[in-house]
């Protein structure tokens, strides 16, 4: 790639002045790929009442181009709300109970990006290397396609991706699968996912497969599994220094030398998050004698509330955690903390060094950096225990962990059994092989291998 200019397209776009707590996931990952010259184009994140059609254009500190256009108010509805978010994001998560398909959301996420591609062409030079992100934009390839642009496209799934007989409930599964077909290179987080596009391409389009690659109107569309990783290094760093931090001495105060318990996470169904209340409060009743000894902190960030099931989840939350609460509170100990609020990177970082055990229980998930976070926040003389779902992306490389059934709190509640009397021999070879993954799959390396087989070929 070596003299091509990269250009990253994605749903959002987090402006550097405007990233709060959660720019997280793609701007870290992406960091290291946005070298000063290219150009990162998407959604403000903001809704107007009649959206220009030309990008607003800003360079930030770091050189990196930022364009953006603004969303109508039913474009936000019926492409963002609508068919990204109450069709795709649940199919691709394997809940087809919580799918509501309409004809008119999927047109306007048709339409929406083929608004992106209007406003991004004209930016685009000859030698461009286009990366598009997430399932927002499938079919931006093929509206680019259309406007005429022939430079090298890929596309990357943060999501899971399902298998053909989950995909198939999907009206519209066919043209979904053509568009991924139209770009020069698919990738997904792990082999799993890989398998299943290839197969739906193969059973459901009748597509043919060589060699991982699928053929489609004279193109062949490549699929490759390249997990997401985090500048580990640098997230180490922090949580070292967060341990000198006021945030970290409150929280230790507060904990009075028990043990902490943590949960990260968006505040999103597919997250496990009542399967994993419940599992603590079955560890509180099957083994007493870590009532008073532990302190569970959940933090849940507000997520989509214009989608019904999301308000839905918040509010069977806010009983499920009362239910807790009242349970098993005494009057000098609270089992369980919750909150709704982000917290800065930083200040996570330093929780996650002080927890004894994570517990990232999705039921299911592409990847899940806090997983990878937490690991990398680890003090490796006297490192914390993580439970991990087997449904999480990440769990393919990080088979040290504690893996459970996110759908199962008797097992969870094992676990955190397990990882609150672990012994520390047990937790540093746990631990030792968890960082060796994360500290050689980074962020880098992501960017790395999938920009070196987009640009493969071209
Ligand atoms: C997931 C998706 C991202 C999305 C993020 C936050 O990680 O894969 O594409 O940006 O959630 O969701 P939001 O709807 O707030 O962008």
């Amino acid at each position: 790639m070596s003299g091509r200019r990269l250009v990253v397209v994605s749903n959002r776009v987090p402006l550097p002045t405007e990233r709060g707590p959660r720019a997280g996931g793609l701007a870290v990952a992406l960091a290291d790929a946005l070298r000063p010259g290219a150009l990162w184009f998407g959604w403000s994140g903001r809704r107007a009442a009649r959206p220009a059609a030309t990008p607003a254009e800003t360079r930030g500190e770091d050189g990196v181009a930022y364009a953006t256009i603004d969303l109508s108010e039913s474009e936000y509805r019926l492409y963002y709300s609508g068919f990204s978010n109450n069709v795709l994001w649940p199919l691709l998560h394997f809940r087809l109970g919580l799918v509501h398909y309409r004809a008119e959301e999927y047109h306007a996420w048709r339409a929406v990006n083929d608004r992106f591609a209007a406003a991004l062409a004209p930016l685009l030079r000859p030698d461009d290397l286009i990366w598009v992100h997430d399932y927002h934009l499938i079919p931006l390839g093929e509206a680019l396609r259309a406007r005429g642009v022939g430079q090298r496209i890929g596309f990357f799934l943060h999501t899971p991706f399902p298998p053909p007989e989950v995909l198939r409930a999907l009206p519209r599964a066919e043209q979904v699968l053509a568009a991924l077909a139209a770009y020069d290179l698919v990738g997904f987080h792990t082999e799993e996912f890989r398998r299943s596009f290839l197969r739906a391409a193969t059973d459901i389009l009748g597509l043919a497969e060589t060699d991982g690659a699928v053929g489609l109107g004279g193109r062949q569309a490549r699929a490759v599994a390249v997990p997401i990783g985090i500048d580990a290094a640098g997230f180490a760093a922090a949580a070292a220094a967060a341990a000198t931090g006021s945030e970290l001495r409150r929280l230790r105060a507060s904990l009075a030398g028990r043990a902490l318990a943590i949960g990260v996470d968006r505040l999103d169904y597919s997250k496990g998050l009542p399967q994993r209340l419940d599992g603590f409060a079955r560890l509180l009743a099957r083994h007493p004698e870590h009532r008073r000894r532990v302190s569970f902190l959940q933090v849940a960030a507000r997520s989509r509330e214009d989608v019904a099931e999301y308000r839905a989840l918040r509010e069977a939350l806010d009983r499920i955690v009362g239910g807790i609460i009242g349970q098993y509170s005494e009057f000098d100990w609270v089992p369980l903390r919750y909150m709704i609020r982000p917290l800065r990177r930083e200040t996570l970082a330093g929780f996650y060094r002080a927890a004894a055990m994570a517990v990232v229980t999705p039921l299911r998930d592409g990847m899940n950096l806090v997983a990878k976070e937490y690991v990398a926040a680890q003090d490796p003389a006297d490192p914390g225990v993580l439970i991990l779902s087997r449904f999480a992306g990440a769990a393919a490389e990080l088979g040290a962990a504690l893996l459970v059934n996110p759908y199962d709190p008797d097992e969870i509640a094992e676990a955190m059994h397990a990882a609150l009397t672990m012994r520390h021999a047990e937790r540093q070879a746990r631990h030792r092989e968890l960082a060796a993954a994360v500290f050689s799959a980074t962020a880098e390396r992501f960017c790395g291998q999938f920009l070196a087989a987009l640009a493969a070929g071209g």
